[in-house]
Formats: structure tokens, sequence, C-alpha cells
């Protein structure tokens, strides 16, 4: 019934949200609320800056994007204000086709969508709202009424621009249902939405010979013009392309380079002059914000065409690469397996991150810079402190190229590979491993792939699959050393007893039989060791623990696991010495002892509970450490 609730609920707000009235009381809301009458690049700029704006270091995060797109930051913020800012200040970028041109499922769909979806959601709201012509199949502007020569009066007194002049329909209608009396002109609230072709509208080029100039600018419609008797008649002409229905929002034109060049001189005048041509009538005024898509090698050949270079200066172009991040790469992934069939699969800590680490290494350019190798440089782009390195390190290393990530391994290809690796192995559980074989196997199957490219690919799998050895080895370490700080605080307590008798030469006394005894010199060594202090520096090491202890002694505090962290850090690494052991036996015997059992069994647990595994996964990775350590 909640459903049900909420569908009646949107259609009241839908109702609530309808207005009607004359052009006379449309002014009077005008004078009221101005900012009504803006352009449609305006409104797209707004609805973005609306949705919030994050500054961080200087770097302006646009909320609108931020749920969706993950890591462009950059070039977002470059088109926000290069291209939408100046064009909602009517600057002449307002009259160019937006073009996206970036590498392939680098997200150029999925933010023309955003932009999209926004629009419909806007256009519900007070600040995006849309007033048209009551009945006009193309939502025109209520200011095309008032009649050029009053124009300046008008700007004096609302302090606003009308461009473009009133379709031929509606200056018909104007004579015809209202006699002339522009202000009892019927206006009405509309709202945008692609599914009623309202304010939205998509183009995409099918074969060239069959596909009609009609789709995009409409069409004359035969059947009435014996009715109306002249194919000039605009009520014989059906405004029902998708320039016409997108008027006051925005089109989408897919492919446009594969396009046939009938189509784009159209869209020429459209962009430069604010119009096109329709039928056999004047020029008919539209107001729309044009987004086209393509890829790098289609754009290069389509600018190598002399023949296009005017349609070429009317277009501004915005690099959309792939993103250079790899936690921001683990998160597209993570959205597009959410977003899949895939969902119910366990996907184990560290498989994303390693299939990212992978990408983003086949999309950065080798550095330039000193004393920075690839895997440095992918760290230091996801923010990561590298020993010797600044901030404005990575800003130089972002400047050595302009066009870095517009190539490399893509999204979807990731995802593709994950999906066909969960089918072969037939569990729903699915590790870093399994990802980068699977990775692997698929650079023969790749299409664009080079056999140079493929090598060096190689070679990043490697990379990954280091990296990711290490995370392994960690992540049991410490599972393993917390479930056991029990242990680890025994074991500390234990040592500074012997360091304590070894400093001051005093005995100690076993706990059970009360005997005197010498400090137990293997125990200290075995835990000096793991932090590689020398035969000759123990005994300053440990006359420094000593100090340490009574200093704070003087100071009333209590000397505790924490407080020394190079010694924390050998107790750890002893105790992880000591699992390694257990790791090994129990992994490479049939028939682990009941004890050695319990502590494996502890580790699982642990990891299962606090760090995202399924037993699956858990005991995948204590199989694979126990192997790396057997080494
Ligand atoms: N930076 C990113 N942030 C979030 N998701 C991304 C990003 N890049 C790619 N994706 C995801 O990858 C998939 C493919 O993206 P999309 O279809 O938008 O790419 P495209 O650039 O239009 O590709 P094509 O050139 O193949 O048309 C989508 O699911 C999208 O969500
Ligand atoms: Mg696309």
């Amino acid at each position: 019934m909640d459903i049900i609730n909420k569908i009646r609920e949107s259609r009241e707000e839908e109702e609530q949200l309808k207005w009607r009235g004359t052009f006379r009381e449309y002014l009077e809301l005008l004078k009221e609320h101005p900012h009504i009458a803006q352009t449609a690049h305006s409104r797209v700029y707004n609805m973005i800056k609306d949705a919030g704006v994050l500054e961080r270091d200087s770097k302006k995060m646009y909320k609108f994007f931020g749920d969706e797109i993950y890591g462009l930051e950059d070039s977002l913020e470059k088109l926000v204000e290069e291209y939408f800012h100046s064009a909602a200040r009517r600057l002449d970028v307002r009259k160019r086709i937006l073009l996206l041109m970036g590498p392939v499922s680098g997200g150029k769909s999925t933010i023309v969508t955003l932009l999209k979806r926004g629009l419909e959601r806007y256009s519900r709201t007070d600040r995006g709202a849309v007033y048209a012509i009551e009945g006009c199949p193309m939502h025109e502007d209520p200011l095309h009424l008032i009649p050029p020569h009053l124009r300046e009066d008008f700007y004096r007194d609302y302090g606003i621009r009308v461009e473009g002049h009133l379709s031929p329909l509606n200056v018909m209608r104007l004579e015809t249902e209202y006699g002339g009396r522009i202000e009892d002109v019927m206006v009405e609230r509309i709202f945008f939405s692609e599914d009623r072709r309202v304010g939205i509208g998509t183009f995409s080029p099918s074969d060239p010979k069959s596909q009609d100039i009609a789709d995009l600018t409409g069409s004359i419609d035969f059947s009435t013009i014996a009715e109306y008797g002249s194919e000039s008649d605009p009520r014989a002409y059906r405004f029902d392309g998708e320039l016409n229905k997108a008027n006051r929002g925005m089109m989408e034109f897919q492919e446009m380079l594969k396009c046939d060049e009938k189509f784009l001189w159209h869209l020429l005048s459209l962009t430069q002059e604010g119009n096109f041509k329709a039928g056999r009538f004047a020029l008919i005024s539209a107001d729309e914000l044009i987004v086209a898509h393509t890829n790098e090698a289609e754009y290069k050949s389509f600018i190598s065409n002399k023949k296009n270079e005017a349609l070429h200066s009317r277009i501004i172009v915005m690099n959309i690469p792939y993103n250079l991040r790899v936690s921001e790469e683990e998160r597209i992934y993570d959205k597009m397996i959410r977003e899949s069939d895939m969902s119910h699969v366990h996907i184990a800590p560290h498989a994303l991150r390693t299939a990212a680490i992978f990408s983003v290494l086949t999309r950065l350019k080798e550095p330039k810079k000193q004393n920075v190798d690839l895997l440095k440089k992918m760290k230091l782009y996801d923010g990561e402190e590298l020993e010797g390195f600044k901030e404005q390190d990575v800003d130089e290393l972002k400047k050595e190229y302009a066009d870095e990530g517009m190539d490399g391994i893509d999204p979807r290809y990731v995802i593709n590979r994950i999906s066909s690796a969960i089918i072969r192995k037939d569990v729903a559980s699915i590790n870093a491993l399994d990802v980068l074989r699977s990775l692997k196997d698929g650079l023969d199957q790749h299409p664009s792939i080079s056999n140079e490219d493929k090598d060096r690919y190689l070679d990043f799998i490697a990379i990954a699959r280091k990296e990711y050895d290490e995370a392994a080895k960690k992540e049991v370490q410490k599972a393993f050393v917390y479930s056991y700080e029990e242990s680890a605080k025994t074991l500390m307590d234990n040592y500074l007893d012997n360091v304590e008798s070894y400093c001051n030469k005093t005995k100690m006394r076993d706990p059970l039989t009360g005997e005197e005894m010498n400090p137990d010199e293997k125990l200290m060594r075995s835990i000096e060791e793991q932090i590689g202090i020398s035969e000759n520096a123990k005994r300053a090491f440990r006359e420094e623990i000593l100090i340490r202890i009574s200093a704070y002694a003087r100071k009333g505090k209590k000397f505790d696991y924490n407080s020394h962290e190079r010694l924390r850090e050998a107790i750890q690494k002893k105790l992880f010495a000591d699992l390694k052991d257990v790791v090994k036996i129990t992994t490479s015997t049939k028939t682990p002892d009941e004890s050695q059992l319990k502590k494996i069994n502890e580790v699982i647990a642990r990891l299962i509970d606090e760090h995202g595994y399924n037993s699956v996964s858990a005991n995948e990775l204590l199989r694979y450490v126990g192997s790396l350590l057997n080494r």
C-alpha cells in the first residue's frame, strides 16, 4: 500500500505545481520571480550550482555529479565553469555545441543522463520552473510574444533580454485564437520529461540513407494539407523532431560525428543563430543545450577533414578522461556491480582495489620526474603520503601531460571480466586472484589491445598482484594481532621483566617453581631481531626502554603496550612470525592440532566479523597467505 500512497502523493504534488494563466498574469509572476525567464543554459548551470558546491583546496566539487561520477573533479570543474557558467552568462560559448570527448565507457553518457534526469527534477522545483505558451508543440517561450519593437521597453522594465521571434505556428494562433490580443494568450507551467518528450530530446543517427532530417526538425504532415490548403500553413507541420521537443531544455546528440553532414548543418545555424529551418517557414527560434559525445579517434578524423572546419569552430570540446585514482576506481566498480545482476555475489576485500590498481596503471603515462615510477605516481595521485614527496609534486606530475587518462583499460572491461570470473568459478564468492586471472585471460580477447600494450599490461598485472600480496599479508597480520592483543600484552610484560633483570643484573624467579634463573636471552633477541636490532645495539635499546619506563613512572603514567612504538612493532612482528608457523603448518598439513586449529578459527572469525570476508574468502585468504609465507 505504501507504494500506492507514494504514487498518489506524487500525482497530487504535480497537480499542485501546475500553473495556468494569461500572458498578463505571467508577466506579474515574472515580476516576482525573474529567474523563470532564464535561458536553457542558465537553467542547467543553476541546477548544478543549486545542488551544492564544496570547495576543497581551491578546487570545486559539485554535489550534482558527486553521487554518480567519481574521480573526475578536475574535468567536471572545467566543464561547469568554462562551459555552463559562461553560457549561463550569455557568453558566446552558449552558441556552441558541447562535445564531450573521452575514451570508451569513461562516463560520458552517464554525465549526459545525469543532466537530463536532473533537468526533469529541477523543472519541478521553484528555482527551475519553466513556463511556455499553452498548447505549443515546442513549448515556446511566452516572452517571444513581445513584439521586437517593444523589447527595449521590456528590458527597461524587467531587466530581461528577449531573444528569438515567435514561431510561425504561434503567429497564426495569436491571430486566429486570440484575435491578436497578446495579453490574453494562455501560458502554462511545463515539466520536463524525456518520456513525454517535453524539453528533453535524444537524437541518434541510424542509417544515413534512410534517416530523415524530419527526426531532427519535424516534418510536413501530408494528411492535413488538404485541410489547410498549403504546405506552408504551419498547422500542416508537425513540430515533433528532437530539436523541437528539446526546446527550452537539452538535446543529446549521440554519435554526432558519425552522423551525415546534412544533419550537422542544421545544428550549425541553431547553435550560431539560435534558430533552425523547418519546412517552408521562416526560421524557428529555439533555446536549448546540445550535448554530443565522441571518442578521440573519431574526433581526430573529423577535424582532419577540411569540410568540417565551419562546424568545428562551433563546437566546444571538453575532455572526459578516465578516472586516475585507485580508490575512486574501486567505487566505480562497486557502483557498477551494485547496479548489475551480480549484486548478490560476495566480493572479497581487495578484489576490486587490485583490479583498480591494474586499470589505473594502464591509464597513467610514464612520469618524467626523477625518482618517481609508475606505481609511486599511482599512489601519489590517490592521495597516499609517500616519504620524500609533497603535495606540490603531485601537481607537477599532473602537469607533465595534458591528455593523461585518454586511453587504457575501461571500467566496463573490468566488470565484464569480473562477471566472467564469477561464472567460471561457480561460487558466489570472488577474490582478488580470481579477478586478476580473469583480467589476464581477457587480454587476448580484447579487440583494441596491441601486442605491445599487452606486454605492458601483463607487467601491470604482476604489479597489482604484488600489491595484493602485501595487502593480504598485512590483513592477516592485523586480524591475528588484534585477536591476540592479550597475548601481545603478556609477551611484552614478559619481555620487560627480562630486560629489567638484564640491565640491573638481577636474577629472575620462575613463577611456578620459585627457582632463581637468568634472564631469557633467546626470548629477548627473538623480539628485538624483528625490528633489526643488532647484537651490539641490544644493550642500548634495552636501557632506553628502562629509561622510558622510569620517566613514565615519575609522571605517574602507566607504561603499556602502546607506549613505545618500536617495541610494539617488534612484539606484533614476533607474534606474526609465530602465526606464520601456525599458518604454514595448518595450511600444509591435513591434520592441524587442536590449538593450531583454534588460533586459525579465531583469525577467520575476526576476518569475517571485522574485515568484510565471508567464510569462503577468509579461508582462501589464509591459505594464500600461507603459501606466500612458505615461499
Ligand atoms: N568516473 C566515473 N565515475 C563513475 N562511474 C563511471 C565513471 N567512468 C565510468 N563509469 C561507469 O562506467 C560505465 C560506462 O560509462 P558510460 O556509459 O557513461 O561511458 P561512455 O563514456 O558513454 O562510454 P561509450 O564511449 O562506450 O559510450 C557506467 O556504468 C558508468 O557509471
Ligand atoms: Mg556512451
